[in-house]
């Protein structure tokens, strides 16, 4: 690849299919179709588990086979096999690059987004000191948070733990407080995995530069519902996951060039220098796994991209809202305002491990867990266990209508007493 690709300007949304307003009304309209291309969603399933993993289209997995088909074997070799995996390397940095905002050389690709937050934090590592500090948040899932407490006992760093309000948003007069001359890194969400709670994310990273840290962004749940532009962000690190959007299991990230360019990575010799981002992915990359990622991002474009997805998710969400029986108690937000459609509740009273089998039973997917490794946000609220609602682009407004209607005769067969919202 030349390097020249480096510079291009990459646009966050290439559809051009958007009516400028982020209208929703195409997408509704294009569901069924939509949901055709879907074997799994084929039959009366309702799947409300987004968050923890999408469905994927069949498209994603012929790309799997068509590689290896096609590409199999390896880079470097004289033949055209290898050459068409370098071809398909290359397209797939490009393809994410538009999909993050950033540069094709800014990224890097790993199994997925823990393995590449413990690689990535552990290389910085190299360069911090005992008493250097990181900075993380009590929204954030663990695999933000568990990296930096390993490397921090293994350098001798301290970690801090910036509040939240009791709406579940970050509290950012807490990060400004928490910062100081050592803290080295300010890692955070951009959407909370727990309660959809969407994180300003410029304004932490300003804070972090202001303070002389880096700005380190898990995006693996804000990805699959907004549009990404992470150099206007200012963001240093941003990390997704291409499973929550449709895509097969792989980590993707975004890595500032010029940091990247400063860091000595881990990597066998002799090292592959170019493009940057490739210096911090050990090993052989899963091709089949790349072919999947761009038949991915080709099916989110042709939904119209990222904000047409957004308003039709947002539709869902307030459809949902509007019809949950009226005894839930909702943790976080009380709208789709500065939310995902993600979405945590319980019922007092009832076990919400048994609702979630008795609904699953009925043909809905919802997951119950305790802390669903946010464990800051779980100890700070203590929700115990609780019901997690996530709603995908795929889902529709009837499903969002029989499911209200499900969980309503469940909960009225149990006998809930009515409680107001506990947000905090
Ligand atoms: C917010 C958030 N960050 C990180 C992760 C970990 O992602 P992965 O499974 O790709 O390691 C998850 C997984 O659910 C998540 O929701």
């Amino acid at each position: 690849m030349s390097s020249s690709l480096a510079d291009q300007p990459l646009a966050t949304d290439t559809s051009g299919n958007d009516d400028g307003n982020g209208s929703a009304v195409g997408l509704a309209a294009d569901l069924t179709d939509v949901r055709a291309r879907f074997s799994s969603l084929s039959d009366d399933f309702v799947f409300l588990d987004a968050p923890g993993g999408t469905q994927t289209p069949d498209e994603v997995a012929a790309a799997v086979a068509k590689v290896y088909r096609d590409a199999s074997g390896n880079t470097g070799a004289p033949y055209a096999t290898s050459y068409r995996i370098q071809a398909l390397v290359d397209e797939a940095r490009m393809a994410s690059a538009r999909f993050l905002g950033c540069t094709y050389d800014e990224v890097i690709f790993g199994a997925n987004m823990t393995s590449l937050n413990f690689t990535l934090s552990r290389t910085l590592g190299r360069e911090l000191q005992p008493g250097d500090e990181i900075l993380v948040t009590r929204l954030d899932h663990d695999a933000n948070v568990a990296p930096w407490l390993d490397l921090a006992s293994d350098r001798g760093l301290q970690v801090r733990h910036a509040d939240v309000h009791a709406d579940t948003t970050l509290d950012l007069a807490d990060v400004e407080r928490q910062l100081g001359p050592r803290t080295k890194v300010v890692a955070f969400p951009w959407a909370a995995n727990s309660t959809g709670t969407i994180v300003d994310a410029r304004a932490v990273s300003d804070l972090a530069h202001a303070a002389g840290a880096l700005a380190w962004v898990d995006a693996v749940q804000y990805a699959p519902h907004e549009p990404m532009d992470v150099r206007a962000l200012g963001a240093d690190i941003v990390t997704c996951s291409a499973y929550k959007f449709c895509g097969p299991h792989l980590g993707i990230a975004f890595g500032r060039r010029e940091l990247l360019e400063s860091w000595h990575p881990y990597k066998a010799r002799p090292v592959s220098m170019e493009p940057v981002g490739h210096r911090f992915e050990t090993g052989t990359l899963p091709y089949e796994l790349l072919g999947a990622l761009l038949a991915t991002f080709a099916y989110l474009d042709s939904l119209g991209g990222m904000a047409r997805i957004s308003a039709w998710e947002r539709r869902l969400g307030d459809r949902l809202l509007a019809g949950l029986p009226p005894s839930r108690q909702l943790y976080g937000l009380p709208t789709m305002a500065g939310r995902v459609p993600t979405f945590l509740i319980n019922f007092p009273g009832i076990s919400s491990g048994q609702l979630s089998e008795e609904l699953a039973g009925l043909g809905f997917g919802v997951w119950s867990h305790g802390s669903y490794y946010a464990l800051g946000l779980h100890d700070r609220i203590g929700w115990g266990e609780a019901l997690r609602i996530g709603l995908s682009h795929y889902n529709t407004l009837d499903e969002m209508d029989r499911f209200n209607d499900v969980l309503a005769t469940l909960v009225a067969k149990h006998g809930t007493t009515p409680t107001s919202d506990q947000p905090g």
